[in-house]
């Protein structure tokens, strides 16, 4: 028996589409980190009888348990975990000029980014996020050490070094070439650790820290390496007036982004959460995915972003928990105030906008990695693909979910409780493994059996 060679057998469920969910009672069997098989319960008992599964280590999950694929956050600064909760009662440029830019201009020492970035990731990891977009800060060495504690925790990322090149009041840019410079050897650096779970990403801060000669240098390297892009886009409505004001000769903010040629299908924008229809439709042409950060969104006051709107206008759409704008660094917490701000929206009038419980579990998990374009590998239960997986356990003693009494009329009914009893109310108490790509990264429950 080997830890490479698993079979989990029990309530297996992940998304198909933003609208239709998979529920099964059944297996799932992953080999070297890769799904290889998946049926139903009566089809594993008859291959366990043929002796094939004789050589895995076999996950039998209790009623009160079941297997989820990992979240994936869109979007955070692990520079910013230090600050979380403080100041966010200040609007987005006062917070980044007060708050961020100082703490993030500490990053140049490599020892403080290195016992920061390997708690956030753990932090990540322990609270089921299995993929995280970041933004380091605008240091090479420290930003290195992020890629490490990716590679060290054994999580699947994408990691970048932020680029800014306009003067603030805390002295937190880089001259044009060395920013440029800097982001290449970055990029290099990271290829060359040759780790298939992290990847470089190129992270303009946003168009009121960079100008046009910068973006299009960095709109260059990220064609020459085929390297992904993202940025922040339409947080806030002073921001986009600054912004305006500073690219006179662009007709909208997403005008900015596009004449600097950032805009393309390896593209992620944070927020988004003021665009017009001409704007959102460029997103959904140039194959722009948005991350969704609803705590930020709400903490400092950008505003209530429509996420049901770009949906339905073809963009495709994950969550992100933005910390420290967001003071929550976990995808549970980013999916409930994506249905809050969602609901608000469609008690203020904008009818059709609440997103469901199901639907931010997909927007969660294969959404995300759409929006990452990583579904290919990650995001839902499919032969091929890497296993990222949760395997949740609904009424942990110690958890806050309270037993559901009364008996179910099917397994499936009792699935779908399960779940949204986890989304609604659970908690890292509930996470009992998690996955990245087979390899165990969470494990507070060694002995399954005991819960059968
Ligand atoms: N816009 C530019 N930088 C940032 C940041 O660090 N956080 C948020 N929320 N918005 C930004
Ligand atoms: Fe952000």
């Amino acid at each position: 028996m080997t830890e490479n060679k698993l079979v989990f057998v029990g309530i297996i469920i992940s998304s198909k589409s933003l609208s239709e969910l998979s529920v099964h009672n059944g297996y799932i069997a992953v080999d070297y980190g890769k799904i290889t098989k998946l049926g139903t319960e009566s089809e594993y008992e008859q291959l366990k009888k043929e002796g094939v599964f004789d050589s895995y280590k076999v996950v039998k999950m209790s009623s009160d348990l079941f297997l989820m694929p990992g979240f994936v956050d869109c979007h955070t600064h692990a520079a910013q975990f230090p600050n979380i909760g403080l100041g966010l009662d200040l609007p987005l440029l006062e917070w980044l000029n007060k708050y961020t830019f100082p703490l993030e201009n500490q990053y140049g020492d490599i020892k403080y980014a290195a016992s920061i970035y390997n708690k956030v990731v753990r932090s990540l990891l322990i609270n089921g996020t299995t993929t995280a977009s970041y933004f380091a800060s605008i240091h090479l060495g420290g930003t290195l050490q992020l890629a490490q504690s990716v590679i060290n925790n054994h999580q699947r990322a994408f990691v970048g070094k932020v680029s800014m090149n306009i003067e603030n009041d805390a002295g937190y840019y880089n001259e044009t070439k060395k920013d440029l410079e800097e982001t290449e050897n970055f990029i290099k650096a990271v290829l060359d650790y040759k780790n298939d779970l992290v990847q470089p990403i190129i992270s303009p801060r946003f168009a009121v820290s960079c100008d046009s000669a910068l973006m299009a240098g960095l709109s260059e390297l990220s064609d020459k390496y085929e390297c992904r892009i993202q940025s922040h886009i339409s947080e806030n409505v002073d921001e986009i007036k600054h912004v305006l004001n500073t690219f006179p000769c662009c007709k909208h903010y997403t005008d900015v982004y596009d004449q600097c040629r950032i805009l393309n299908q390896r593209c992620i924008m944070a927020h988004a959460v003021h665009l017009s229809m001409e704007e959102t439709a460029t997103l959904a042409n140039r194959g722009v995915s948005i991350a969704h950060c609803p705590a930020s969104n709400t903490r400092l006051m950008s505003g209530l972003c429509p996420v049901r709107k770009y949906l339905e206008s073809g963009v495709v759409v994950g969550l992100g928990t933005d910390v420290a704008g967001g003071d929550n660094a976990t995808i549970l917490d980013a999916m409930r105030r994506t249905m809050d701000v969602s609901a608000h929206l469609e008690l203020m009038g904008q009818s059709g906008s609440a997103l469901s419980w199901s639907e931010v579990f997909y927007l969660a998990t294969l959404g995300g990695a759409k929006a990452l374009k990583l579904d290919h590998k990650i995001g839902s239960f499919e032969v091929g693909k890497e296993f990222d997986a949760l395997l949740i356990n609904v009424y942990e003693t110690n958890g806050p979910i309270v037993k559901f009494g009364p008996t179910y009329n099917t397994p499936q009914e009792r699935a779908l409780h399960l779940l949204q009893k986890f989304i609604y109310v659970g908690d890292d108490r509930n996470i009992a493994h998690v996955y990245v790509k087979g390899h165990k990264v969470k494990d507070v429950l060694e002995d399954i059996s005991l819960l059968n």
